[in-house]
């Protein structure tokens, strides 16, 4: 059973239970039951929106509590009626639904936002008010519970942004200074806090070295890859990547860090800025038996999108993927006119299926939607890219308006 059958389910069986609440008491004289902060909404900013919204973080104002959240109660209706926040984009209507890292809203949680601010933000029973949630200490590595501390750190080199500055991006090469090849589980990648955090928009972090074909993949492999591979990025609400068992990302001996740090002024000089990753290693003599590649599908055609005034112009690109292999994050990247982007698998067998459609893109917001483990797309290798055409990619639907 998909999830979307999953959920009309849940909505049929949920009916009877609606009903039966109506009989209790606790409505308010509308003959809803009165959504409260302290019992319906504080719940859903601690899970959904807490991370972003706390001082010294990326979001231009703290929900942590209920003082701040009157304060902002138009603008959070608005924004979370328009799915802009939290961020995550994609149609919730069709293609892969369970991924590890969701935080979007359900309908009934827009429901109950909506609702609590229309009847004017009540504050509700101090008893039912959750307690506060204790977020992790951002200096520390945050896969450090499940690991211990990063086997190995690489910092970017320090640079000092001016009070006030174009946008700069910063782009030093740093080695690794690792002696023997190395499998890596897991990364983890931040700029410094609090000051980092307030200028960092996003961070590259690419691996270079030398390598003929890549291990476990055919030699045809290297050829799509054009230049070093990205390793990890940092941006808005993404702190790394632990690699599935049995996966890992290869690092040689003469291996470097390219960077790339982009970086925004804010009216205060901010000294030394580094970015870092943490890096953690599998045991020595353990060989996963896939290698994780982070491809860049280009649905440009490497053209520049003409789109005539009022119009929409739609790109898309096929790619024959080098080798089996399993798809398991999507992230569209457009930029300020991007619309909605997707990506459809075309087996070997002729068989279509669209994997993931994001159709409400919002060009500041690079969000990775990582598919849960059960739904993760399998592909055979494309032998020949005229039968065998495998993942094509669908790129921006455009618009002017
Ligand atoms: C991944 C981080 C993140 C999460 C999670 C998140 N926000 Fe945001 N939010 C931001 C950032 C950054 C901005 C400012 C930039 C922007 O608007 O995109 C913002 C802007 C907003 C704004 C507009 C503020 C303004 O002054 O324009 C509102 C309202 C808002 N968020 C509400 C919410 C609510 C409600 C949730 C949870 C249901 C939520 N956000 C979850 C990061 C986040």
């Amino acid at each position: 059973m998909t999830r979307n059958e999953f959920n009309r389910l849940m909505l049929i069986a949920a009916a009877p239970a609606v009903l039966l609440f109506c009989g209790q008491s606790g409505f308010a004289q509308g003959g809803e039951a009165e959504i409260t902060y302290a019992k319906n909404v504080a719940p859903i900013f601690q899970a959904k929106c807490q991370v972003c919204h706390q001082p010294n973080s990326v979001a231009p104002m703290s929900l942590l509590t209920y003082q701040d959240a009157i304060k902002e109660a138009k603008s959070i209706k608005a924004k979370v009626e328009s799915r802009v926040m939290p961020p995550w984009h994609i149609d919730t209507s069709i293609g892969i639904q369970e991924f590890k890292n969701n935080r979007g809203l359900s309908d009934e949680e827009i429901a109950t936002i909506v609702r609590w601010v229309d009847a004017g933000t009540p504050f509700g029973d101090r008893g039912d008010l959750p307690p506060r949630v204790e977020f992790p200490d951002p200096n520390r590595w945050q896969f450090a519970e499940e690991f211990g501390e990063p086997d190995l750190i690489i910092k970017s080199a320090p640079y000092t942004l001016p009070a006030r500055t174009m946008d700069k991006w910063f782009r030093p090469v740093v080695e690794t200074g690792i002696t023997e090849p190395r499998w890596v589980r897991a990364i983890e990648i931040k700029p410094s806090y609090p000051d980092g955090r307030r200028i960092v928009h996003h961070s590259l972090a690419f691996l270079e070295q030398d390598e003929e074909g890549i291990t476990g993949l055919a030699s045809g492999a290297t050829d799509a890859q054009q230049g070093p591979g990205l390793f990890m990025e940092w941006a808005v609400g993404k702190v790394g990547e632990i690699f599935p068992p049995d996966t890992g990302k290869l690092m040689l001996p003469g291996s470097k860090i390219h960077w790339e740090v982009h970086m925004h002024a804010v009216g205060e000089e901010i000294k030394d800025n580094q970015v870092e990753l943490g890096i953690y290693f599998y045991p020595k003599d353990y060989v996963p038996k896939n290698r994780t590649v982070l491809r860049f599908l280009d649905a440009s055609r490497h053209q520049n999108l003409d789109i005539p005034p009022g119009e929409i112009a739609v790109t898309q690109q096929m790619h024959v993927l080098p080798a089996p292999a399993r798809l398991e994050n999507f992230q569209p990247h457009m930029h300020m006119r991007g619309k909605a982007m997707s990506m459809e698998a075309i087996y070997p067998d002729g068989r279509q299926e669209l994997l993931s459609h994001v159709n409400n893109f919002q060009w500041n917001w690079h969000v990775n939607y990582v598919y849960a483990d059960q739904r993760r797309a399998t592909a055979a290798k494309g032998n020949d890219p005229r039968d065998h055409r495998l993942a094509r990619q669908h790129h921006g639907k455009s618009q002017q308006s």
